[in-house]
C-alpha cells in the first residue's frame, strides 16, 4: 500500500517579501504540483525523479517533516518518500514548500491520519525554515489550501473568492536563487532604513487588500496597474535585477495590463495579467523569445491526498 499526494505551487500576486515583515500578501495556487509517494520500506530514503537524493541540505528539511510526524503521532519513520515534480526549483514558485506539504500530506494519509490545513501548515513549515530560515508561511498556506489567499503571518488566512476562472502569465527568467539569501538582503535594507521600511510594508498590505478586491471584482486592468506598482517598490528594496525588469518590460509592450517579479526576486519568475484576448499571444511572444512561459488558469484546489495498492 502507498499514499499518494499532490500539492501545488503557488505565485504571489502582491505583498512578497514585507510578508516576512507583517504585511498581506496576496497569492494562488498554480496548476503545476509537487507528486509524493509515501510507502513503507525496508529500504528507507527519498528519491527526486527516481533518483536517490544523498544532498543533506536537500533531504534533512523533509526528513524533519517525516520525524516530527512520526513523535507527534508515535508511529515508525521507516518510510520511502518518492517526489516528482512539476514545479521548476528556484523558480519564486514556491516548490519547496509544495513538497514540504506533500510529503507532510501523504504521510499522514498512509498512516490513516485524519489532517487540516492548518497541521499539514505547521508540519510543513519545519522544513521550510529549513530551507529559508523566516518563511512567512504564504506559501505552505496557499499549498494546502489551494485557490486564491490574502495572508498575513499569525493571522487566518483569508479566501478571495473570484467570480469566474482568471489566468495568470508566469515567465521564469531563467536564473535560479536562494529565497534565503533575497530575505536576508531584505533585512538588511529594514536595519539600514527602519521607519521607511515600516511605511513600506504598510504600503504594501494595502497594495495587497486592493488587489484582492480588483481581482475578486474580475477588474484585471485595476489590478495589472497595482501588481506593476508592486515590482517597483520591490524593485526599490533591491530584490530585482535587470534581467527580471526586462522581462517585466518586455511583457508590458507584448500587452499585458500588468506585470511583476513574483516570489523571492533576484532571479525566478514574473507574475503578469493581460486582456483575455491577448494571454496566449504574450505566452507565445515570451516562449518566442526563450523564456519558460505559461498561462495558469486559477483558482485551483489546494493539496489532495489517497491510497493506492
Ligand atoms: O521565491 P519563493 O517562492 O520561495 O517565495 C518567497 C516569498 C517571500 O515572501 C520572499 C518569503 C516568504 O516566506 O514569504
Amino acid at each position: 500500500m502507498k499514499a499518494i499526494a499532490e500539492a501545488p505551487s503557488k505565485a504571489i500576486i502582491t505583498g512578497e517579501h514585507f510578508v516576512v515583515h507583517g504585511a498581506w500578501a496576496l497569492a494562488a495556487a498554480l496548476p503545476r504540483r509537487v507528486r509524493v509517494e509515501v510507502a513503507d520500506s525496508a529500504h528507507p530514503g527519498f528519491t527526486f525523479d527516481g533518483a536517490p537524493i544523498s544532498d543533506k541540505r536537500r533531504l534533512s528539511p523533509m526528513a524533519k517533516v517525516v520525524e516530527a510526524m512520526a513523535k507527534e503521532y508515535s508511529f515508525g519513520s521507516s518510510l520511502n518518500v518518492s517526489v516528482t515534480s512539476e514545479v521548476p526549483q528556484g523558480a519564486g514558485l514556491g516548490s519547496s514548500a509544495s513538497t514540504m506539504v506533500a510529503v507532510a500530506s501523504a504521510v499522514a494519509r498512509l498512516r490513516g491520519i485524519s489532517i487540516g490545513a492548518h497541521d499539514i501548515g505547521r508540519f510543513s513549515m519545519l522544513g521550510e525554515k529549513e530551507v529559508h530560515g523566516r518563511p512567512s508561511g504564504v506559501d505552505v498556506a496557499v499549498s494546502s489550501m489551494g485557490g486564491v489567499l490574502l495572508f498575513r503571518p499569525g493571522v487566518r488566512p483569508r479566501k478571495v473568492r473570484l467570480t469566474g476562472a482568471r489566468s495568470l502569465i508566469i515567465a521564469f527568467s531563467g536564473r535560479r536563487r536562494s529565497t534565503k539569501r533575497q530575505i536576508n538582503r531584505v533585512s538588511g535594507v529594514k536595519e539600514l532604513f527602519p521607519s521607511l521600511f515600516e511605511g513600506l510594508t504598510e504600503a504594501a498590505s494595502d497594495v495587497s487588500l486592493m488587489a484582492a478586491e480588483r481581482l475578486s471584482a474580475g477588474d484585471l486592468k485595476g489590478l495589472g496597474k497595482i501588481m506593476s506598482f508592486n515590482h517597483a517598490v520591490l524593485a526599490t528594496i533591491g530584490v530585482s535585477n535587470p534581467g527580471l525588469d526586462r522581462l517585466v518590460d518586455l511583457t508590458l509592450s507584448l500587452g499585458a495590463y500588468g506585470a511583476k517579479l513574483t516570489g523571492a526576486g533576484g532571479g525566478g519568475s514574473i507574475v503578469a495579467v493581460a486582456p483575455g484576448g491577448k494571454e496566449k499571444s504574450i505566452v507565445s511572444g515570451l516562449r518566442e523569445r526563450g523564456f519558460e512561459a505559461f498561462l495558469a488558469v486559477i483558482p485551483v484546489g489546494g493539496v489532495r491526498s489517497w491510497l493506492e495498492k
